[in-house]
């Protein structure tokens, strides 16, 4: 693993510097706003569940762009430093935590361990997610409080941790991994569902909360993705949705990845409270 760079954790901004929200405005009157650079060199991005799947992708995309990335993972330790060895390999820098997201001590730890490497975040992904699908008749009050802790519990827990360092970076980022299903609903996914459209509300809301800082909070909204995730579902429901998708394809990972590594760059720095789809034309 290469050694990650220590930063200083602790930047305050001059008392004499114009906030955002002056700079912006003196920029746009001048009409000079550029952004120089496509690259994500100097930012720290913390991607929760980067083990497999979406967020393997995301990680290593991130990586690729020149950022510092935490490869966060729950149980998948040999695939979570896999990942990490694959963006090490392609130039970047990577460590590799691992939290169960929905327990606030271990995300905790899961911070000190980042800040101790690379002094702080400027772009959490909230990526981790489980599906426990059953009709509404068969779910008991487990099946639904293990989705509730992970998919809004754990985005709890990690923007909580994380919100100071977001709201304190130079364009902070907050990036919640949402579905289509939590704009559609879907058979047998009431708990699933339900997580997924909670985290419109918090997205437009946490945009409110940091906008007066210039940091940005975005919703990706993927339809359906080829990762183990989808391999759990039946084949014949597989079909069914297959049928509702114009672009008549499932999403491979790298079609949700560039939207990330966008939203992680400056030049999507006046998009906040969106909800993007990237679902193949799916209605909603
Ligand atoms: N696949 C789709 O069709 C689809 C569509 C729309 C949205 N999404 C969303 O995209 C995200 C990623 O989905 P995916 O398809 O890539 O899933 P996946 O292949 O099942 O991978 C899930 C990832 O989340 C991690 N994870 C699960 N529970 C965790 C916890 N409590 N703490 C920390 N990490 C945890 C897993 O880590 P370990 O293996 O190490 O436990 C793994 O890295 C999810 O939020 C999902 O809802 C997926």
């Amino acid at each position: 693993m290469a050694v990650a760079r220590k930063r200083d954790p602790v930047r305050v901004r001059p008392e004499t510097a114009a906030t955002p929200r002056e700079k912006s405005y003196v920029q746009n009157e001048r009409h000079t706003r550029q952004v120089t650079t496509m690259s994500l060199e100097n930012r720290t991005c913390l991607v929760t569940g980067a083990s497999k799947g979406i967020g393997c992708g995301i990680a290593e995309d991130l990586g690729a762009n020149g950022a510092e990335v935490i490869v966060n993972y729950r149980s998948s330790e040999a695939a979570a430093h896999d990942t990490a060895e694959n963006i090490e390999a392609a130039g970047g820098d990577a460590i590799v935590a691992q939290a169960d997201v929905s327990e606030m001590d271990e995300v905790r730890g899961m911070y000190e361990k980042a800040t101790d490497a690379f002094g702080r975040i400027d772009v959490l992904v909230n990526n981790a997610g489980i599906t426990v699908d059953k009709k509404f008749d068969n779910m008991t009050r487990e099946d639904w409080d293990r989705v509730i802790d992970v998919n809004l519990g754990g985005v709890f827990n990690c923007t909580k941790t994380c919100f100071e360092d977001i709201r304190q970076a130079h364009e902070g980022r907050l990036i919640n991994i949402s579905s289509v299903v939590g704009q559609q609903g879907n058979y047998g996914q009431a708990n699933y569902a339900t997580t997924k459209s909670g985290l419109f509300g918090f997205t437009r809301t946490l945009a409110l909360e940091l906008a007066n800082d210039g940091s940005t909070a975005n919703c990706v909204a993927p339809g359906f993705v080829r990762t183990e995730m989808l391999e759990s579902v039946p084949e014949r429901v597989k079909e069914g949705i297959l049928e509702r998708i114009p672009l008549d394809r499932f999403a491979e990972v790298e079609d949700v990845v560039s939207m990330v590594s966008f939203i992680a760059q400056e030049q999507s720095s006046y998009m906040t409270g969106q909800i993007l789809g990237i679902n193949g034309g799916m209605e909603w």
